[in-house]
């Protein structure tokens, strides 16, 4: 209970959630419901019971059955409150909301119910639970490059509502390369740029994020500890990583707490932060993966701190916002 309570009062800037990662069993119940979707799961109970999973792809096929439930305008408001409830309740001061709206457009929900719902209640954030936020446009990566620019396309009228685009979904045998065009397209448009990489993919995944895709930050980045000259790299061009501890155990990509490299990344001298990816599914939010972490003597209070201070320098903050937030 101190811990929890140190973790909260600690400012925090999340940077690596999913939002649709955030719909909790009995929520997505009541969307359901609310929507007559019919879910593949009789209860919350046999959902949560689902949530076994044996790498990233046994989790993408629960996420994109549970996503939809979304369908509406307020579906998608009312997820982001929820969301925004408990972050703020751990001490979140500031949050940088990945969205997936393939997997909405493809279901037949507009692009513009899904901007509409995320936008009315990121636009209120500061007033409704005392923190920032913005939206990245995340393009799922399996569904090849084509779509992912009819995706940025799609989203061409909303530019004004997000801050970036980033790249998630299965990352094996989808190197970041091939989305070279549709990121250089929203370098353009003045986004900021983030993929996913090295969470299941190797070591030059994240260097082709790097090099072709002009990523400003690297979400995951776990495998880059297997290339020591790409750790040198990230370390001296301060790489900004978004580390999910919960995830990686939850997904099997490291088999512990005790065994996640994120004490070496830190030791190496990497721009490391803590952030929750997918809470509802792997077991908490970002105080909650703070407090699994301080189990192990390597995380102590003031190494917690640091990892907090990193998600400020990380965050796509200007600096005067940065420094009211800290
Ligand atoms: N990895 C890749 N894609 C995702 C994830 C993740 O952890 N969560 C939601 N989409
Ligand atoms: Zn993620």
């Amino acid at each position: 209970a101190a811990t929890a309570a140190f973790v909260r009062a600690i400012p925090k800037a999340e940077l690596h959630v999913h939002i649709e990662g955030t719909i909790e069993p009995e929520h997505a119940f009541a969307l359901a419901e609310r929507n007559a979707v019919t879910l593949p799961w009789a209860t919350a109970e046999a959902l949560k019971d689902a949530y076994r999973f044996d790498d990233l792809q046994s989790f993408l096929d629960v996420y994109y059955q549970v996503t939809a439930v979304l369908t509406t305008v307020a579906d998608f408001a009312d997820i982001v409150t929820a969301y925004f409830d408990r972050a703020a309740a751990q001490g979140v001061r500031h949050v940088e909301l990945f969205f997936d709206p393939q997997s909405h457009t493809g279901r037949g929900v507009p692009m513009s119910v899904v901007m509409d719902g995320l936008w009315s209640a990121v636009s209120r954030s500061v007033e409704t639970h005392g923190l920032t936020s913005s939206l990245i446009l995340c393009f799922l990566r399996d569904l090849g490059a084509e779509a992912a620019a009819e995706t940025l396309r799609e989203a061409e009228p909303y530019l004004d509502r997000i801050v970036g685009v980033g790249l998630d979904s299965a990352e094996a045998g989808h190197p970041p390369a091939a989305f070279h065009d549709v990121f250089a397209a929203a370098a353009l448009f003045g986004l900021r740029r983030v993929a996913h990489a090295g969470e299941e993919g190797p070591p030059a995944y994240v260097v082709e994020a790097l090099d072709a895709l002009g990523a400003e930050r690297i979400d995951h980045g776990v495998r880059a500890l297997e290339d020591p000259a790409l750790v040198a790299r990230l370390a001296e061009e301060r790489v900004p990583l978004t580390v999910c501890p919960l995830s990686n155990v939850r997904l099997r990509g490291v088999d512990s707490i005790a065994q996640h490299p994120l004490g070496r990344m830190l030791d190496a001298g990497l721009l490391v932060s803590v952030n929750s990816d997918d809470p509802a599914y792997f077991g908490g939010y970002v105080g909650d993966n703070m407090i699994a972490l301080h189990d192990d003597p390597r995380y102590d209070l003031a190494t917690l701190r640091v990892l907090a201070e990193n998600s400020f320098r990380s965050a796509f903050l200007d600096d005067d916002t940065r420094t009211a937030l800290v």
